[in-house]
């Protein structure tokens, strides 16, 4: 039997609860913030007001992603359903709001669908609100770090496994951690599974920097969180008033960097640390990796996967992928 209780949130909504705890998340923050380029790993952006920022930022005109993958789900539905077969068990890791997921189910049908998130409240909210507009969807939502599973979570109905993973979520990892995880999303899908992917594509740097950089800006705001959510975590005392928004599209790497810089020379405690900022020094927050098609395939591949299918946009903005094992 699984040390995780699990709970009957409503008739066709299930919760288990395997958040990693405020022990680990003090020990990874503190050694982020201890390298020379302080560095802090981009799940910690989402506490339930993080997650209703980057809902936000999904509907600001700069931010061309969501559209422009919604508008691939609602045109291709039925050739992806074809692919991942009926009554598929669909598993979602960092699933937010299972917005995009609506988008399929008519003609994907799926045995059941699990929402894997972080944000603990804002998956609890998701997954009911989700079960109540499609009372026959069996929902298992997971609460947990999807990166620490070495299989799918444990419990779920019989049927082939399809790993939904849309919102190019895979290029907030450079390329060998990327790989790295799909490699190990491999026993998850036993022998007949595959992936439905979304990634977002390499384009002018205008239009990159822009989606990073919206006039209204709730993507500062959005970044500027993660301080106050720290915080809480970690009892330290970070002041947003104390940083800037950055974010620029790294060419050379072709990655979006954003970072949070010192306004000015100050220390911030953290538990029995301190740590000290200059004047203009940066926390990285988060890396956004742009693919080309050749790019992605490759790293498919090296992670022994195959692309059976791509779904661009015709402005070749975003692609969606259906893999399977090779
Ligand atoms: N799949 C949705 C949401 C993408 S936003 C979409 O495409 O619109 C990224 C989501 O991944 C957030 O909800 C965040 O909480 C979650 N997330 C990020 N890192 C995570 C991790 N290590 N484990 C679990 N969830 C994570
Ligand atoms: C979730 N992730 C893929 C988003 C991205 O575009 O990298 C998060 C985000 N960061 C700033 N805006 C959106």
């Amino acid at each position: 039997m699984s040390k995780f209780a699990t709970a009957l949130l409503t008739e066709n909504v299930l919760f288990k609860n395997q958040h990693p705890g405020e022990n680990d998340s003090r020990t990874e923050v503190l050694a982020g913030l201890h390298q020379k380029q302080k560095t802090i790993n981009p799940k910690y952006f989402y506490d339930t007001h993080g997650s209703e920022l980057f809902e936000r930022i999904t509907t600001l005109p700069e931010y061309y992603p969501t559209r422009t993958e919604r508008a691939l789900y609602v045109e291709h539905a039925d050739a992806i359903a074809e692919y991942c077969g009926k009554n598929c068990v669909l598993i979602e890791p960092g699933s937010g709001s299972s917005e995009k997921v609506r988008l399929l189910l008519e003609s994907l049908k799926p045995a059941a669908y699990v929402p894997m998130d972080i944000a603990k409240e804002f998956l609890q909210r998701s997954a009911v609100k989700l079960g109540k507009e499609f009372p026959w969807l069996n929902v298992h939502a997971v609460c947990a770090d999807f990166g620490t599973y070495d299989e799918a979570p444990e419990g779920l109905p019989e049927g082939k496994r399809v790993i939904f993973y849309p919102g190019s979520t895979l290029g907030n990892m450079t390329p060998d951690m990327a790989k790295q995880f799909l490699t190990n999303l491999r026993p998850w899908l036993g022998h007949d599974g595959g992936m439905l992917i979304g990634i977002d594509l390499h384009k002018s740097t205008n239009t990159l920097t822009a989606a990073y950089n919206d006039r209204d800006g709730v993507t500062a705001a959005f970044n500027l969180n993660v301080l106050n959510h720290i915080n809480r975590l970690t009892s330290s005392n970070f002041d947003v008033k104390n940083f800037s928004h950055r974010a620029f599209y790294n060419l050379a790497l072709q990655r979006i960097e954003m970072h949070l810089e010192s306004n000015i020379d100050h220390i911030v405690r953290l538990g029995e640390s301190a740590i000290v900022f200059a004047k203009g020094e940066t926390i990285h927050t988060e890396n956004s990796y742009k693919y080309t098609q050749e790019s992605f395939q490759k790293l498919a591949g090296e992670a022994g996967f195959r692309v059976r299918q791509s779904w661009l946009d015709d402005e070749q903005l975003f692609s969606v992928h259906y893999l399977d094992l090779q």
